[in-house]
């Protein structure tokens, strides 16, 4: 292993996961990591562990520091399994050692892991653990990821441990922000933001507030994902503030949309010229062939999103499905919807797809636009002035 040192007596020990490709579903092209970090003073403290398939590698990087039997602390901040999954294997080797969570860390523990873990010590905001020279203290941060999640902070190096928040899924030889290229790196970071922590907008904004007006100083991030933020870790806190409170939007439309004999592809062409007639960005992305990931990513920075269906068997195309599933869990705001399609001898696609959304809470812009079997001159017209009705919309 090579030694990836924070500060003095802080080191990462997690791993890098090169060959990961689907996250639950989420597509990671460039991979991830699960990062750990091992803290020695007079007493020794692990926050956070790995995926339970890179347990040997995180015990022989701990290894190289120091005896497991050393450890006085295991700290989980979060019990999702790509972080905790190796903790039975851990804890074991690390007979010496406290394990410490929130209170809602210690109830999914034992859920997850057994009755072994009703040992488990429970900490809450502001609550402080000594390590010698060196102090953990603790902030609950709910639902950034999981009920359970909270946040470490290391006083006397001013490092932030905060988890899932701030990360990345992307694998690098560099371990830091100064060590990547940043183009990469903030790729990476909004599709994150956007798969993972969109739904959680507004926690994330009273979160950072929180924090700020604690006055504690930064001088580094730490995630559990990804690269560690100490060039410049003030960079992802505003890009999350920006993203979270929707100020990247631009006057942009994406077009979704999937087809079956080519009717909802020329409409979604032809919506896009009228939406680019009018000097707005407009974007097609077509299912079976772009990725949810890819395209909730898109979303972030769009101010509106028209979604396109054949009708088949009354209803929406499957993708699009899956597609309305996967963007009415994750709730982006402040966006503007429309549904268009072809049918043949009856529709539903479209009335459908206003249907999940309108549940869903989100903007509507109705009636939106149809067209039977194959779209005439006329209907394509149609398409043409939706399309610029649509980038007015977007202008306002
Ligand atoms: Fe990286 Fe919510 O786990």
């Amino acid at each position: 292993m090579v030694k990836v040192t924070l500060k003095d007596g802080v080191y990462c020990v997690g791993v890098v996961d090169w060959n990961i490709r689907d996250f639950h579903g989420y597509i990671t092209r460039r991979g991830s990591s699960y990062n750990a970090y091992l803290i020695q003073d007079e007493k020794t403290a692990l926050v956070d562990t790995v995926k339970h398939s890179f347990a040997g590698e995180l015990v022989e990087n701990i290894s190289a520091l120091t005896s497991l039997e050393k450890i006085d602390y295991i700290i989980v901040n979060h019990v999702e399994m790509d972080h905790s999954s190796s903790l039975p294997v851990i804890a074991k080797l690390a007979k010496n050692a406290k394990i410490v969570s929130s209170v809602r860390g210690k109830e999914e523990l034992i859920k997850h892991y057994g009755a072994e873990f009703e040992r488990i010590e429970t900490v809450k905001s502001g609550d402080t653990i000594k390590l010698g020279k060196k102090t953990l203290t603790f902030l609950e941060a709910p639902m950034l990821h999981w009920p359970d999640s909270m946040f470490t902070y290391l006083i006397e190096d001013k490092i932030l441990m905060p988890n899932d928040a701030f990360g990345q899924h992307l694998a690098s030889a560099g371990r830091f922000d100064d060590e990547v290229d940043q183009t990469v790196l903030m790729e990476e970071a909004v599709t994150y933001y956007a798969n993972i922590l969109m739904p959680f907008s507004p926690l994330i904004v009273k979160k950072i507030q929180e924090v700020v007006a604690m006055k504690i100083p930064i001088d580094m991030i730490a995630p559990s994902h990804g690269i560690i933020w100490r060039k410049d870790p003030m960079k992802i806190v505003n890009a999350y503030l920006d993203w979270c409170t929707g100020k990247t939007v631009r006057q942009k439309a994406i077009i979704v949309f999937d087809t079956m004999w080519g009717s909802t592809d020329k409409m979604a062409r032809t919506i896009a010229e009228g939406i680019i007639s009018q000097g707005v960005e407009a974007k097609l992305l077509k299912l079976r062939g772009t990725d949810n990931t890819d395209i909730v990513t898109e979303i972030v920075d769009a101010k509106a999103v028209l979604v396109g269906s054949p009708t088949l068997n009354n209803g929406m195309f499957p993708s699009l499905g899956t597609f309305l599933t996967y963007i009415t869990g994750l709730k982006p705001k402040g966006k503007i919807w429309s549904f268009f399609g072809s049918y043949g001898w009856g529709g539903g696609a479209v009335k459908n797809m206003f249907k999940t959304v309108k549940e869903a809470g989100f903007e509507v812009l109705e009636p939106g636009i149809e067209a039977k079997w194959v779209p005439t001159a006329e209907e394509l017209k149609k398409c043409f002035e939706f399309g610029q009705q649509i980038a007015q919309n977007i202008k306002v």
